[in-house]
């Protein structure tokens, strides 16, 4: 006893702002963990420890009592109070074969490097295959919009009227699909800018296109199912599949969008992902042969059609096309689609349709799932829709995009004449910047984040067979007067790596 005391006064430091309280109960914790203190050694009496500390009994009575509720100590009534036995029980422990048994001579970084290490197989290859950049914002990040135009007085006004009624209701958790006059809403919005065949039934509120795939795969498709994705296609659309234990398929894509082979078609998926109105990231919209043909091999096969349509509203020369989904008479599509390129990524709000037989289904699942809630957000957005706001700015946007579209153009054209083809420009707030098939789009991307300019290389949107080089360009977030000196940079870029004689090139443009 009399060594606990010394080596507790010892550890005690009087002089710290940390209350003694707090310190002895540290120190009794961790003599008792380290062993320093063996279980069932009886604890000196409050009166005797508090006079060996200099310390109010009060103190170690107070430390007592919080040792005993956490189980350190076992207080009997008459006979003291002694540590517990809290040692780990080493018949369970060693019941379970260890999941790695590197052998005696493995280093660390072998067994960390084991398939069974910290990481699951299907977490490892999501991380090696990651596409997500540290930057997202600035010349010339795909697929980003101007969030500085977005009109935020509008937002905040509605957010603070909604704040002052204070309804309580949207300040639970938000079961049954989401909001539902933002539901309403939706629906009516999707009838008319999109030709969506829908109900506010059949709407179910998500946190964006990720998690409407991810609970579309989790409820429609069992691990092992396979997926048509488009080659190229969305890389994080494909994140998400592959994590969910879906064997990919990448199916090729053409001018008229996608074009299966004979062994693709003998082989039908659960879930074939399209991007029928501005097929991502070459930009072409599915014909509607192909389209008809889709729908039709679906119906036969009970093959699961997710549609993305996840920016079709920004067409610059036409009007925005019809989705897939109007033309689906047998339920077999899933729209999804997103706020994040009308308004801002940030903001994390985007729906599904469903077929109206799985509408139940999905609101229980998306619940069951995510806890969704957001109810806030999703009030002041539906009040933003309702009044014409959205409409508005989606107008407005396709305005201004569309300058900064043709600015980017005009600034390709001027460094590089005709010997660089724009591809897929029609729509969208990105397109793709084509290079010289000998190109290596990678490291053009990557010298160009260097030299302080976004893009993104093709290349990281095949998952199989690159058949064309290039860069996504996006211009949407780039103010008019930067798109040019920004361009400059990117042209000097792929000239040192693309041309061996940058300076004829130039001329030539
Ligand atoms: C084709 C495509 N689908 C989906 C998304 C992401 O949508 P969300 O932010 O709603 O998850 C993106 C984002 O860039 C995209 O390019």
């Amino acid at each position: 006893m009399v060594i606990l005391s010394e080596w507790l006064a010892a550890q005690l430091d009087k002089e710290s702002a940390e209350p003694a309280y707090r310190q002895l109960l540290q120190l009794m914790q961790q003599a008792i963990l380290t062993g320093r203190l063996a279980p069932g050694t009886k604890l000196p009496s409050s009166r005797t420890l508090a006079g060996d500390l200099g310390v109010a009994r009060n103190t170690v009575l107070h430390v007592y009592d919080q040792l005993s509720a956490e189980g350190y100590v076992i207080s009997t009534t008459g006979s003291g109070t002694y540590v517990a036995d809290t040692r780990p029980d080493s018949a369970a422990v060693s019941t379970a074969t260890p999941a790695t048994a590197p052998a005696a001579d493995d280093d660390d970084d072998a067994s960390s490097a084991s398939p069974r290490g910290d990481m699951s197989m299907r977490g490892q290859r999501l991380i090696d295959e990651a596409g997500v950049s540290a930057r997202q914002w600035g010349a010339f990040m795909p697929g980003v919009p101007d969030v500085a135009e977005f009109p935020a007085r509008t937002w905040s006004r509605l957010q603070a009227r909604l704040w002052k009624s204070a309804n309580h209701g949207l300040l639970t958790y938000a079961p049954g699909g989401g909001y539902r006059p933002l539901r309403r809403a939706l629906s009516d919005y999707l009838r008319v800018a999109r030709s969506v065949r829908c109900t506010p039934d059949q709407i179910i509120i998500t946190t964006g296109i990720h998690q409407s795939i991810d609970l579309a795969v989790r409820l429609l498709a069992d691990h092992g199912d396979t997926a048509w994705v488009e080659e190229p296609c969305y890389w994080g659309a494909r994140s998400v599949l592959q994590s969910s234990g879906l064997k990919l398929a990448p199916i090729p894509v053409d001018d008229e969008g996608l074009n299966p082979r004979e062994q693709d078609l003998r082989d039908p998926p659960r879930i074939a992902l399209v991007t029928p109105s501005h097929q991502y990231p070459l930009g072409m919209v599915m014909s509607l042969a192909r389209r008809r043909t889709l729908l039709e091999y679906a119906r036969q096969h009970k093959v699961w059609i997710i549609e993305d349509d996840y920016d079709s509203e920004f067409r610059y020369g036409s009007r925005p096309l019809a989705s897939l989904q109007g033309l689906d008479e047998s339920d077999r599509v899933i729209y999804v689609g997103s706020l994040g390129k009308l308004l801002f990524p940030g903001l994390r709000i985007g729906y599904m349709v469903v077929p109206e037989r799985l509408a139940a289904t999905f609101r229980t699942g998306v619940a069951e799932l995510y806890r969704e809630g957001q109810l806030m957000q999703q009030a002041v957005l539906a009040e933003f829709i309702m009044d014409g706001y959205l409409t508005t700015h989606v107008r407005r946007m396709r305005t201004l995009y569309g300058e900064r579209r043709q600015l980017l153009i005009d600034a390709v054209t001027r460094h590089f004449g005709d010997s660089l083809p724009v591809m897929g420009d029609e729509a969208g707030l990105h397109f793709v910047l084509g290079l010289p098939d000998h190109a290596d789009d990678r490291a053009i991307a990557a010298a160009a984040y260097d030299a302080g300019v976004i893009v993104r290389p093709l290349a990281a949107y095949y998952s199989v067979r690159q058949d064309r080089k290039g860069l996504l360009t996006g211009y949407a977030c780039v103010p008019h007067e930067e798109i040019a000196p920004a361009f400059a940079t990117l042209a000097q870029v792929i000239e040192e790596h693309a041309f061996a004689n940058p300076k004829k090139l130039r001329r030539a443009g």
